[in-house]
């Protein structure tokens, strides 16, 4: 039986969030992943999805931006709900338009600091580590047209130590976004507004 919310989870690399949502959704009652897509035919997350026996989809720039293909996929999946995550391409206002208030993203620091073009995976935490900041973490946010804009849902923090390096920035924040992303999905999802 089809359920309710079928949700759609893009991405662009090694997919430990997006194995952690395709864990969590597994024997959900009213949530289920409907389709797994990328940009990127090497990323680690496809892999993942396949072990979890996703349907899965790869596209090129002009299926993304221009075609419509990719739109098109998500109604033939009967998709409700995007959720990005680590996907790198800045989503275009056809889906914003087909899903609006339905698209959900992680960043890995606290916007609206360390956020915008280019600020990615390792990149936001040499940024935080140059910066001196002594606090650093997650938000969970609505997308919009901008990149790391849009409605915040969900923001935890974290130490920054003064001998760390940005790889164990990143190891603290990777621990919130596994605690905390899944089930603020479920929540955003299931109880909106
Ligand atoms: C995550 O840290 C996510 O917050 C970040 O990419 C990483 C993907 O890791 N996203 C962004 O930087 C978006 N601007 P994962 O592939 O292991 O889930």
């Amino acid at each position: 039986m089809t359920k309710p919310f079928r949700l759609a989870v893009f991405l662009s690399g090694s997919g430990s969030n997006a194995e952690k949502i395709f864990f969590h959704f597994k024997n959900h009652p009213v949530i289920e992943i409907a389709l797994v897509l990328s940009n990127n035919a090497e990323a680690g997350g496809l892999l993942r999805a396949q072990k979890f026996n996703l349907p899965t989809r790869v596209f090129l720039k002009t299926q993304f931006r221009e075609s419509g293909e990719v739109l098109a996929w998500l109604k033939e999946y009967g998709v409700t709900h995007i959720v990005l995550a680590g996907f790198l391409w800045l989503i275009p206002e056809n889906l914003i338009r087909a899903f609006p208030g339905r698209i959900l993203n992680i960043h890995p620091a606290l916007l609206p600091k360390f956020g915008g073009k280019g600020m990615y995976g390792m990149k936001v935490h040499e940024a935080v580590k140059q910066s001196g900041e002594r606090i650093t973490g997650i938000t969970i946010h609505e997308v919009d047209t901008k990149y790391d804009e849009g409605k915040i849902v969900f923001q935890a923090s974290c130490k920054v130590l003064p001998d760390d390096t940005p790889l164990q920035i990143s190891a603290r924040v990777q621990q919130l976004e596994h605690e905390h992303y899944p089930r603020v999905i479920e929540e955003w999802i299931t109880e909106p507004g």
